[in-house]
C-alpha cells in the first residue's frame, strides 16, 4: 500500500462526513494551521491536537479545547531530524544517535529550548519535548507545513487518549476544526519520554520503546530519580482514565471480587487477561495474550466499556515485565484501588 492510500480519510465537523485524505486535504490541514487553527491528526502512538508550535495564539487554544491548564507543556513534532537545531540548543551528541535509532517513532526527547522558542509551548519552562512521529498521515502533514506542530494526545484533559478519528470527535466535538483520519492507531499508547535536559538523564513517562533500548544507545543508565518537579501530565496519579471507576484486580483476587461486586448489585465491565467467565458476562473483553496487541487495544477497550455508564470496570493485571510496563503505567494511573 502506498503512503498515499495509508492516508485514508478525513473528518471534518462542518462537513459532518468521512472522505479520503489526499494531497488537497493535506493542504487544506496545513492551511488551517497557518490560519492558526487546530488539525487533529493520527501518530503510531494515539491521535494529537495540533497547532503551529510558532504561533503562541494558536497553541493557546489547544489549553481551551482539551481544559487544560496551561502551564502543562506539549511536545512539538517536527517532520526531520535536522529541525531539532530549530527548538533546541546545547543538544547532546547522544540525541543525534537516538534520533538515527529511534525516529521517525515514538519516542520524545526533553531537551534544552533555544531563547526564542515561546513559553506557550513550553508551559514557561526552558526546556522542549520534540518528536518525530512514524505515520504517513502525520509526516505529509509536516513535511507540508514545514515548521512544527505542537500537539497533545486529543482528549480532554485527564481523559482517556483517542486512537482513532471517532474518538476525537467523541472528545473534542466542535473545538477541533479538522480530524485527519488514518484508522487505528498502530501502538495505541503514548511515547516513551526521556529528559536529556540535564546531566541526569531520566525516563519522564514510559513507553513502546523500553528503558533497556534506551541505554543500549546512550550506553550508560538511566537515572532513578523521578522527583521531577516538571509540570508533567503524563506524571500525575490519575491520568488517562475512563469516567467511570475502574480498578485492577490480580488473576487470583479476580473471580472473588466480581463475585462480591455481583451480589452487591454492581453492574461492572471486565476487562480481561487470563480470566474465563464461567457464567456469561455481559460487558466482557478479553484483551491479546501479546504486550503490543494489548497496547494497541487497550484503550479502545476502556472508551467502549466507559460508554455502557456500568458502577465499575475492573481490570485484571497483565503480567508485569519490561514490555508490559507502558501499558501498566497507563492501568496505574487509569484505576483506583478497590476498596470493597
Ligand atoms: O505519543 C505521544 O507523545 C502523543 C502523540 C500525539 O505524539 N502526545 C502526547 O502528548 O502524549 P501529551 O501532551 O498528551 O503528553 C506529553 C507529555 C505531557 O505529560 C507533558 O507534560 C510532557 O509530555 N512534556 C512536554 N514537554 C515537556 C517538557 N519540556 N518537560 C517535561 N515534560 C514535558
Ligand atoms: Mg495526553
Amino acid at each position: 500500500m502506498s503512503a498515499n492510500d495509508q492516508l485514508c480519510k478525513v473528518a471534518s465537523k462542518k462537513r459532518d462526513t468521512i472522505v479520503s485524505v489526499d494531497e488537497s486535504t493535506i493542504l487544506e490541514a496545513v492551511s488551517l494551521l497557518k490560519q492558526g487553527r487546530l488539525v487533529a491528526f493520527p501518530t503510531e502512538t494515539v491521535y494529537g491536537l495540533g497547532a503551529d508550535a510558532s504561533n503562541p495564539e494558536a497553541v493557546k487554544q489547544i489549553f481551551a479545547a482539551k481544559g487544560r491548564p496551561e502551564n502543562h507543556p506539549l511536545i512539538v513534532h517536527i517532520g526531520s531530524v535536522e529541525q531539532i537545531n530549530d527548538w533546541a540548543v546545547d543538544i547532546p551528541a547522544v540525541v543525534w544517535r537516538l534520533a538515527q535509532q529511534f525516529w521517525p517513532g515514538p519516542l520524545a526527547l526533553i531537551l534544552k529550548k533555544r531563547p526564542e522558542v515561546s513559553q506557550a509551548v513550553t508551559g514557561g519552562q526552558d526546556t522542549i519535548a520534540l518528536r518525530m512521529p512514524d505515520n504517513p498521515v502525520a509526516l505529509s502533514l509536516l513535511k507540508a507545513f514545514g515548521g512544527g506542530i505542537a500537539a497533545p494526545s486529543a482528549n480532554r484533559f485527564k481523559h482517556i487518549s483517542p486512537t482513532s478519528a471517532n474518538h476525537v470527535l467523541e472528545e473534542l466535538g466542535s473545538a477541533v476544526d479538522l480530524i485527519l483520519d488514518g484508522g487505528s492507531c498502530l501502538l495505541g499508547v503514548e511515547s516513551t519520554i526521556l529528559d536529556l535536559s540535564s546531566e541526569l538523564y531520566r525516563l519522564l513517562r514510559p513507553g513502546h520503546i523500553t528503558v533497556s533500548e534506551l541505554e543500549s544507545v546512550l550506553k550508560t543508565q538511566l537515572s532513578n530519580t523521578n522527583a521531577s518537579t516538571v509540570r508533567s501530565s503524563g506524571m500525575m496519579a490519575v491520568h488517562y482514565a475512563p469516567l467511570t471507576r475502574a480498578c485492577l484486580c490480580t488473576t487470583d483476587q479476580f473471580s472473588e471480587t466480581l463475585n462480591k461486586l455481583v451480589c452487591m448489585k454492581k453492574s461492572v465491565g471486565i476487562l480481561a487477561y487470563r480470566y474465563q467467565p464461567t457464567a456469561k458476562q455481559p460487558h466482557f473483553i478479553c484483551m491479546p495474550e501479546q504486550s503490543t496487541e494489548y497496547a494497541h487495544s487497550l484503550y479502545a477497550a476502556l472508551r467502549e466499556l466507559d460508554r455502557l455508564k456500568l458502577d465499575i470496570i475492573l481490570v485484571e493485571q497483565p503480567p508485569e515485565t519490561e514490555s508490559w510496563r507502558a501499558i501498566n503505567d497507563r492501568l496505574g494511573k487509569a484505576t483506583v484501588p478497590i476498596d470493597i
